[in-house]
């Protein structure tokens, strides 16, 4: 059963879409299980930069599937978009290459437009989100009024249901935002081209998935965001409204729990976060500054510039346990080079207690103060390297030191965008 998920194990932006575009090539199928496209994956390749949303990021490999499971939120425009820029540049000629799940739950404008206007409600309290209607989405579905892709395909029965979501939601948008009603004609209209584009790939993802894992197919998970941004895990509220850990797969790909075999988590050497909440470690200085220049540390869905600081090992540590990750990915390793003196926060202080977990309450993680451990750094540039030996001593130690503080192998190190910019310690699908 070589199945393999890929989990992220901080806030998110971990360097998910290199390592799962590395590992595709050896994969048969690529699925993604929760999140829509607040997520955003770079892809280099050559001079050719790729930022898919929603696609896994397997699709530049002709050879392997692509499966929107059905845990995963679609916005069918931004679908649409991603499958046309796609086309045009080579990748997904064979409709069968892409399929989206039928039970997935559809954005809809108003979803969007709820977003923001509730982040602008909000002011200073806001969450950060993406603004891309994520969470209003994941709402609808649990109020159950949402509407799924299999409904795409009954136009009475899905103007019935818009008709009735608006209904309750335009409420919202009108009386407590002030924003006008969304026009259901419009709605119906829009979605019904959608319809026509998406019907070639709609199909039951699970099935196919259980199918594919009993024929002993390679199957890899990409997850989206971190496991500090999860609906339970994370760090509620600034978080995005989905389950991100390995469990997640379950649910949203229809996969039994026992069908997983293997977790890799991916982990900057450093730590990120972008959009509002606690950051323990957060650098406002010009450590912090370098740190986002070198490791050009700004959104790929929103341009966002994102808040850097020293690597937290409770973080993963935590992030570690919930998804059972049996290997990690340390990504831009080379950052670091030419800092002289590097953090690693190993515990919290929490008025006065030690603590080695992330605490339950954002106000005792918004006052949590990192105890950090100190470790030599190296000025070598990393960007050339290929095997874990030739790294400087200082940057193996910094290595060896992560592996023992998050009780989990370093099984892969990123030294760069590219794809051979890569140190592969072990195969993920066999750790
Ligand atoms: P939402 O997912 O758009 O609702 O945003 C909720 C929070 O999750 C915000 O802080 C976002 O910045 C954050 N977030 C969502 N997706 C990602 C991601 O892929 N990377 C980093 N942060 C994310």
């Amino acid at each position: 059963m070589p199945t393999l998920v890929i989990v992220g194990a901080q806030w998110g932006d971990e360097g998910k879409g290199k390592v799962v575009d590395l590992f595709a090539a050896h994969a048969d199928v690529v699925a993604r299980f929760q999140g829509g496209n607040n997520a955003g994956h770079t892809l280099v390749v050559g001079n050719e930069r790729t930022v898919v949303h929603l696609i896994p990021a397997g699709v530049l490999h002709r050879q392997t599937t692509c499966v929107i499971g059905n845990g995963v939120v679609i916005d069918p425009a931004v679908l649409c978009s991603e499958i046309d820029e796609l086309q045009k540049r080579g990748y997904l000629q064979d409709p069968a290459q892409l399929r989206i799940d039928e039970r997935a739950h559809l954005i809809l404008p108003i979803h969007r437009q709820l977003d923001i206007a509730r982040e602008e409600r909000l002011g200073a309290h806001k969450i950060g989100t993406t603004g891309r209607g994520i969470g209003p989405c994941y709402e609808d579905k649990m109020a159950r009024r949402g509407l799924r892709v299999v409904d795409l395909f009954d136009p009475e029965y899905f103007r019935e249901r818009a008709a009735r979501l608006l209904e309750e939601r335009n409420v919202e948008l009108t009386q407590v935002y002030g924003w006008p009603p969304v026009d259901l004609d419009e709605v119906c209209r829009e979605y019904a081209v959608y319809a026509e584009r998406l019907r070639p790939h709609a199909t039951d993802t699970a099935l196919y998935l259980a199918e594919q894992v009993a024929a002993g197919r390679r199957v890899l998970f990409e997850g989206a965001h971190g496991t500090m941004l999860d609906i339970d895990h994370g760090t509620y509220p600034f978080v995005t409204s989905s389950n991100i850990v390995t469990g997640a797969v379950g649910t949203g790909a229809g996969i039994p729990p026992r069908c997983v075999s293997r977790v890799l988590g991916i982990s900057k050497a450093y730590t990120t976060r972008v959009g509002g909440g606690p950051f323990p470690t957060e650098l406002d200085d010009e450590t912090g500054q370098k740190l986002r220049e070198v490791g050009d540390e700004f959104g790929a869905t929103t341009g966002r510039p994102r808040r850097c600081g020293w690597f937290d090992a409770v973080v993963v540590r935590q992030a570690a346990r919930l998804s059972g990750m049996s290997g990690l990915a340390l990504t831009k390793l080379d950052v670091l080079s030419g800092l002289p003196k590097l953090k690693i926060a190993v515990a919290y202080d929490c008025q006065g207690t030690r603590v080695e977990t992330v605490p339950a309450g954002a106000r005792a993680f918004a006052s949590a103060r990192p105890i950090y451990e100190e470790l030599e750094g190296w000025s070598e540039g990393l960007g050339q390297v290929r095997r874990f030996e030739d790294l400087p001593a200082a940057a193996r130690r910094y290595v060896a030191r992560i592996e023992e503080l998050t009780s989990t192998p370093v099984t892969l190190i990123s030294v760069g965008a590219e794809r051979e910019e890569t140190i592969l310690l072990r195969d993920p699908f066999l750790i």
